[in-house]
């Protein structure tokens, strides 16, 4: 079963979304287990405190390396070789489709969420964690990041999906975005009394020319929104 060990100083936020729809159904039929660990257990003084100033002055927080190595010792993970090490920060290196793939090769995941001015550099080089950002904008902490990642991991287990075939042609599966999609009616009537039909080829039964209709609409589409995946 593939286990996913959660880092953060907020562990209220799990499961969260992650017990919702085939994410939370996955959860329940022990397809994947989550595991929430609570930074401020490991607090280093009576008020159970994580972070400190940052050395060399500036603004904010830092969580320290040894509140990260107390937490992380707490429990085991099976065997660290099958396991990867993931901290979520802006400053990482972006998330993309195929490291998801990579990632669900592993037996356990542990992702570690930072908060304030981020995590000591110390501990995410000695404890060998990766540094992983899922977009270039800043967030409040680590812990959306974390289901982002966990929630685009775990559709791709084998069997949490309805309909596994969607895996082939979705979006970035064969670097390009995925055409667009289309269900009834055939004829939409709008409220300002407007008719939008559906692309003919699609109500044709011909499934040849359907194929290279999506196939062009895809590759229009990453032209136009994304051309840095057709030059790859
Ligand atoms: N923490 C704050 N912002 C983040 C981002 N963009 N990616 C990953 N972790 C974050």
């Amino acid at each position: 079963m593939f286990k996913v060990n959660i880092l953060t100083a907020y562990p209220e936020m799990f499961p969260g979304s992650l017990g919702y729809s085939i994410l939370g159904k996955a959860l329940k039929e022990n397809k994947w287990s989550l595991n929430v660990i609570n930074l401020h257990d490991f607090g280093f003084d009576g008020r159970k405190s994580i972070d400190s100033e940052p050395f060399g002055g500036g603004p904010g927080m830092v969580i320290r390396p040894d509140v990260v190595e107390k937490a992380l010792l707490s429990f085991n993970v099976k065997d660290p070789n099958e396991c990867k090490f993931i901290y979520l920060t802006p400053s990482g290196m972006p998330l993309k489709q195929s490291n998801l793939l990579e990632y669900i090769q592993f037996s356990e995941l542990v992702l570690l969420c930072g908060r304030f001015e981020g995590v000591d550099q110390r501990a995410i080089n000695v404890l060998n964690f990766i540094e992983i950002s899922i977009g270039d904008y800043v967030l409040a902490g680590g812990e959306i990041a974390a289901k982002v990642l966990v929630e685009g991991c775990i559709r791709l287990i084998p069997g949490v999906l309805g309909h596994p075939e969607s895996l082939l042609e979705e979006s970035f599966s064969n670097d390009l975005l995925e055409y667009p999609q289309y269900t009834r009616p055939r004829v939409w009537v709008d409220a300002k009394n407007k008719k939008h039909e559906v692309p003919e080829v699609l109500v044709s039964g011909h499934h040849e020319n359907i194929k290279k209709w999506r196939k062009d609409k895809s590759m229009e589409k990453t032209k136009f929104i994304r051309p840095d995946l057709i030059k790859k």
